[in-house]
């Protein structure tokens, strides 16, 4: 192994990391990470998506708090430990320069499992093939006894492909904040789905750590066409379904179902009624926070609230500040996350105090 080529791990006080957040909103995720760590040295590996980071702070503290404390746009990170510079070696030589590095990993033994995740950025044709790299790599971990899995290993071995570098790192699925190579989560569409809005009440399920199976009455605000509710009905759940435009014929005489073709302020509902409210109305973040404010009397005590905020204006940290601000008043705001399906907007899960 040429030490050339090989950054230190926990260099004192600093790290390296590539990140990555949706499409067009890295530049939230770094001013995130400035506001988090202080100085943040950025290089774009992908506009608009994906960066390489140096933080002021060891690897073991930066993962404390992006655990403890998730950021909003920081998709995915993955560390760098390793780089290797491709370019100026011959494929085999990089590829044993990997290998090299994974046999100095003591985490990577018998009966743990690890994922491979390899990525490209904006790379053209270049003398390694990645699948050759991933057989070897795949290969040289099997030889030791790891087994190598997709999705839910313990361990992660990612590898990101620059122009020059490869930039290589090892760490669990939760240091990494998704399971997926880039935090690209993906779900399968289903035979009859009603709309792909559904994802996005899916992700937050997995994202948010909850079980909408376990709870018994939900009213969903903007529901039209029904993704949303449909995956309620699945989960259980008795709905009311708050929409002026038409719900999917497929739900029309669902049982545990009500259907109110209605402005949202319009309707009339019980006090303390739901234990579950969710929105997704893609309007004006204010006037959406205003609109289910005034129908939170019929979310109970300790009830959950999930709700998509529309990023409408060119200040998005200063949007989200405000419409928490306004939520605060009432509800128990726990996690603000910009989801795979979120397009321009965030996700807020909350509880009623
Ligand atoms: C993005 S769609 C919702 C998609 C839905 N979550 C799904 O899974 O199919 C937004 C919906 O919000 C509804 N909406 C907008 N303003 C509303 C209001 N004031 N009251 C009730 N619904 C409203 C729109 O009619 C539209 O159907």
């Amino acid at each position: 192994m040429n030490n050339e080529h090989e950054q230190q791990e926990h260099a004192a006080g600093s790290s390296k990391w590539i990140c990555t957040a949706n499409h067009s909103f890295i530049a939230y995720a770094q001013e995130e990470l400035r506001r988090r760590f202080g100085q943040v040295k950025a290089t774009v590996l992908i506009p608009d998506e994906v960066i390489v980071v140096t933080l002021p702070a060891d690897v073991i503290e930066v993962q404390r708090q992006l655990q403890t404390d998730p950021l909003i746009f920081l998709r995915h990170i993955q560390p760098v430990a390793l780089e290797v510079d491709y370019a100026s070696l011959e494929s085999s030589q990089a590829i044993s320069a990997l290998q090299g590095y994974l046999g100095t990993k003591s985490e990577l033994k018998p009966g743990q499992t690890v994922a491979v995740q390899i990525r490209k950025g904006n790379v053209e044709a270049t003398n390694l093939d990645l699948q050759e790299l991933k057989a070897s790599l795949d290969h040289t971990l099997t030889e030791a006894g790891v087994e190598v899995v997709t999705r839910g290993s313990d361990w992660i071995i990612s590898v990101f492909m620059d122009k020059e570098l490869l930039y290589v790192g090892l760490s669990t699925p939760s240091e990494n904040l998704s399971d997926w190579s880039g935090g690209a989560l993906r779900f399968q569409r289903e035979e009859g789905q009603i709309s792909r809005a559904k994802f996005k009440l899916l992700e937050a399920e997995r994202a948010f750590g909850l079980d909408l199976a376990d709870f018994k009455e939900g009213l969903d605000i903007g529901a039209a066409p029904g993704g949303w509710t449909s995956l309620l009905l699945e989960r259980g759940l008795k709905v009311t379904a708050i929409d002026p435009a038409a719900m999917h014929p497929s739900l029309a005489d669902h049982r545990r179902l009500t259907i109110l073709k209605k402005n949202a302020s319009e309707v009339k509902l019980g006090d303390s009624q739901f234990d579950l409210l969710v929105c997704d109305m893609s309007w004006s973040p204010m006037q959406m926070v205003r609109l289910v404010a005034d129908l939170l009397y019929a979310l109970r005590s300790g009830g959950t609230a999930i709700v998509t905020v529309k990023l409408m204006h060119k200040k998005p940290l200063q949007t989200i500040r405000d419409i928490t601000e306004k939520f605060s008043e009432h509800l128990e705001v726990r996690r603000l996350k910009q989801l795979v399906h979120n397009r321009d907007e965030i996700t807020l899960y909350m509880v009623k105090y």
